[in-house]
């Protein structure tokens, strides 16, 4: 008893030496500066997926490839000037990231009634959550108060943003370089639930299996490939499209869980979470959201929000676009 005595002192202080952490995000920064900003975000996301589905996956990318490079700071919206070398032309992106003109279309909206207001790289963010849930997703609160970076990183780009023949060993180790563990991989890697994927990025996946363990899944899996070569022959068609999702692409669902553990990953990385470690915690996670879907949405939504405070500039860092192809003059 005296003990506890003697140490209630004791947490008191330490309770309120805790620093202020005012530079964090959190929900509902624009309830002052801007009211209407999340809802002017979904309007104009309903209309464009509306019009267009499958623009919901690129803008769901976008941010992800944002805040793998500088941080989520909207480094990867910037184009080409005298002193900026875009992200755009990097390896992981060139012919690949779209979306950029909703990005104008909602950031056009926004400086009409806040000017100066709303940082790119929160758009970004409130445009991930708005392109999950409008696609039968999860919804979440999103944490806000970015501000946009003052340059871009071509170098980072490609040296950050994993790429789609990493092994799962590789994997891991790119996610915990940005501060994130296995189940934030297992779990964001379910945004392969919806969009498409260039023949590029797939093609060793069809051509090259490479351990014994993925020569076993790849013999399940015969017709699923023999299809896919259809679409990405072993040389050309580079560009040509094929579902991440076979099943159910155009639904944010659990669905990718299903088939990476069939065998019909299309990309190798996908494949990689089930074939590389086949009795590991990184696939005792993909079981575990292939069987509960409510399971895979909280762990996606709490990956997402992690992901989306990495390297934050908060305060007096960077500033707020008035263009988010540009910095300000
Ligand atoms: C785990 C490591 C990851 C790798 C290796 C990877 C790789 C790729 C590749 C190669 C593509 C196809 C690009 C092309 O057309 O060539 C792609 C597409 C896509 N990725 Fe990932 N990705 C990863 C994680 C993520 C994460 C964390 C998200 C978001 C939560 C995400 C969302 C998407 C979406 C939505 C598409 C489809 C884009 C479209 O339809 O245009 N990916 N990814
Ligand atoms: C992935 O592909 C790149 C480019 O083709 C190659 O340089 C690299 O070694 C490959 N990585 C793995 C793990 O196979």
């Amino acid at each position: 008893m005296e003990k506890v005595l003697l140490m209630f002192p004791l947490l008191i202080l330490t309770i309120f030496s805790v620093p202020c952490n005012c530079e964090s995000l959190y929900p509902h920064y624009y309830r002052e500066s801007c009211p209407l900003a999340e809802e002017i975000v979904r309007q104009n996301m309903a209309s464009v997926l509306y019009r267009d589905p499958l623009m919901a996956a690129p803008l769901l990318r976008l941010h992800f490839h944002d805040c793998f490079v500088l941080g989520c700071d909207a480094s990867v919206l910037l184009d080409d000037t005298l002193d900026i070398v875009s992200e755009k032309q990097a390896t992981p992106n060139k012919n690949s990231l779209r979306g950029f003109e909703v990005i104008d279309q909602i950031k056009v909206a926004l400086e009409e009634v806040c000017p100066l207001t709303v940082s790119c790289a929160d758009i970004l963010a409130l445009v991930a959550r708005d392109a999950v849930e409008l696609r039968g997703g999860p919804g979440w609160e999103v944490e806000l108060g970015r501000r946009d970076s003052l340059e871009a990183s071509f170098s980072g780009a490609n040296q950050f943003i994993p790429a789609p023949n990493f092994t799962l060993e590789q994997l891991i180790a790119n996610f915990n370089s940005h501060g994130l563990d296995i189940q934030d991989l297992v779990a964001l890697s379910g945004g392969h639930t919806i969009g498409r994927s260039r023949c590029l990025s797939f093609r060793s996946r069809i051509y090259n299996p490479q351990t014994y363990e993925e020569q076993k899944y790849y013999d399940r899996s015969y017709v699923f490939r023999r299809t896919l070569s259809s679409i990405c022959p072993e040389s050309g068609r580079d560009n040509g499209l094929a579902p991440l999702d076979f099943k159910t692409s155009r639904r944010f669902d659990n669905q990718y869980y299903h088939n990476i553990l069939e065998g019909k990953g299309l990309l190798e990385s996908d494949g990689a979470l089930v074939s590389e470690d086949p009795d590991g915690d990184v696939v005792k996670l993909v079981w575990a959201y292939a069987l509960s879907q409510p399971l895979f949405f909280r762990d996606f939504v709490s990956s997402i929000i992690k992901m989306g405070s990495i390297n934050v500039l908060t305060g007096d860092d960077g500033e707020i676009r008035r263009n988010c192809r540009f910095i300000n003059l």
